[in-house]
């Protein structure tokens, strides 16, 4: 047996007593200092329940702030209770990453409602009848659409949604829209704004306390006795509340700070494999950020990181310090020349200073305004990451789309 391929990974020793417990497929049954969201959301779809159409709810905050977790959670409670009294209610969750345009999202609405049929190649139109004879049917249903920002025609979905359920007499369509995208609801039509934000819950972020009982609760599941230290716990919460708040990252800081453990085979988890793990997390987090943007904001990034490591169109400002910085123009000129090389379609200047006020909300580019000195008032840009290793990341993607 000992000869076999997979004995030895099969038999080593490890810290966790469930990996799967760290990684971010889990969710998990307790959600401490949410519970004044839950009880917002859960109270205004128990009146699904009651064969009522609910709120429509805009949920939002910045990343890793609990919305996809409490969402799942209050989703899979509901579903759990109407099977169990035979209601004709339910939540759908669809994470828009996934599935980004209003046809896709039907397409898999219909698959979930119909679960014996078979659609496959359907008119648009076709499929959106089939999403209304469900509701017809009585069925109230609840549309979760995580990561809404990144659905193309947004605005023709939240229509077709909330027009199609003026039109029903019986069932009903509830919308939950979150995103972690700041500025979002601003590209919103007023009118796609309106429905979809009936009642908007912010996350706010995570402070070191917070995480930490978050993590010691999550150590207790998912780690074996006595393995993580508590310096560890209040170092990973403190580096994950200065960074941002986010309770995805200071998970992640325990779970490689694990596997190093493992590797090294120290089996302990020391303020020593925190630190050790953090850049690796920094870096895994923002990739990660970088591939689930669209692609013309894709686009834009890669031409700021081209500029920034061509010494070519950087300009040294005689500030405090040498600071690499763009001109916004000369960076817009650079986006069009590669959307062109690359064939793609080009954005209006005005799309192209929204992607980057959101870029500088994800931290990942800094801005200022240049004093009135230079070509009048402009922007000026700065990367708030690796050229290179961004660059990388969005040729990648580019190859393989
Ligand atoms: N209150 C909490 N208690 C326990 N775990 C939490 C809590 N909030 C978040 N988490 C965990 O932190 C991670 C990130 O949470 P989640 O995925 O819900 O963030 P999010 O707000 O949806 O972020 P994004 O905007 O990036 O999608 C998940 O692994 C989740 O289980
Ligand atoms: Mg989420």
């Amino acid at each position: 047996m000992s000869d076999n391929l997979f004995a030895r990974e099969f038999f080593k020793e490890t810290v966790f007593s469930d990996r799967n417990l760290m990684t971010p497929h889990y969710t998990p049954p307790i959600l401490p200092f949410r519970e004044k969201e839950i009880g917002l959301l859960s109270k205004n779809l128990s009146l699904c329940l009651r064969a009522q159409k609910a709120d429509n709810f805009f949920l939002y905050g910045k990343t890793g702030t609990g919305k996809t977790a409490v969402t799942r959670h209050v989703l899979a409670q509901l579903n759990a209770f109407a099977t169990q009294k035979g209601l004709l209610a339910a939540g759908y969750y669809i994470n828009c990453r996934q599935h980004n345009s209003k046809y896709q999202i039907l397409s898999k609405l219909i698959k979930e409602f119909f679960p014996a049929e078979n659609f496959m190649g359907y008119s648009a139109s076709f499929v959106y009848e089939k999403v209304l004879d469900f509701a017809k049917k009585g069925n109230q249903s609840i549309i979760v659409l995580d990561e809404i920002d990144k659905v193309k025609d947004v605005d023709e979905l939240v229509y077709a949604l909330t027009r199609g359920n003026d039109e029903l007499v019986n069932g009903g369509l509830t919308l939950i829209g979150i995103s972690n995208n700041l500025t979002f609801k601003d590209r919103l039509d007023p009118r796609t704004k309106s429905s979809l934000c009936e009642q908007e819950v912010v996350f706010p972020p995570y402070n070191a306390a917070e995480l930490k009982k978050i993590l010691q609760e999550r150590t207790l599941v998912a780690f074996k006795p006595l393995v993580v230290e508590e310096s560890a716990i209040n170092l990973a919460s403190a580096l994950a509340a200065q960074e941002s708040g986010d309770a995805r990252t200071a998970i992640l800081l325990l779970l490689r700070a694990g596997d190093l453990a493992e590797k090294n085979n120290s089996f302990k988890v020391t303020d020593q494999e925190v630190l050790a793990a953090k850049v690796r997390v920094e870096e895994e987090i923002i990739l990660d950020m970088i591939s689930s943007l669209p692609r013309q904001q894709q686009l834009v990034l890669l031409a700021i990181a081209e500029l920034s490591l061509q010494s070519k169109g950087v300009r040294r400002l005689g500030l405090e310090e040498e600071t690499k910085v763009l001109f916004s123009g000369e960076v817009y000129e650079h986006y069009c020349w590669k959307a062109k090389e690359l064939k793609e379609t080009l954005i209006s200047s005005r799309w192209f200073r929204q992607y980057i006020s959101e870029l500088e909300m994800f931290g990942l580019i800094h801005t200022t305004l240049s004093g009135k000195g230079i070509r009048g008032q402009t922007r000026l840009i700065k990367l708030g990451f690796d050229a290179s290793k961004i660059r990388n990341q969005i040729e990648k993607q580019l190859q393989a789309a």
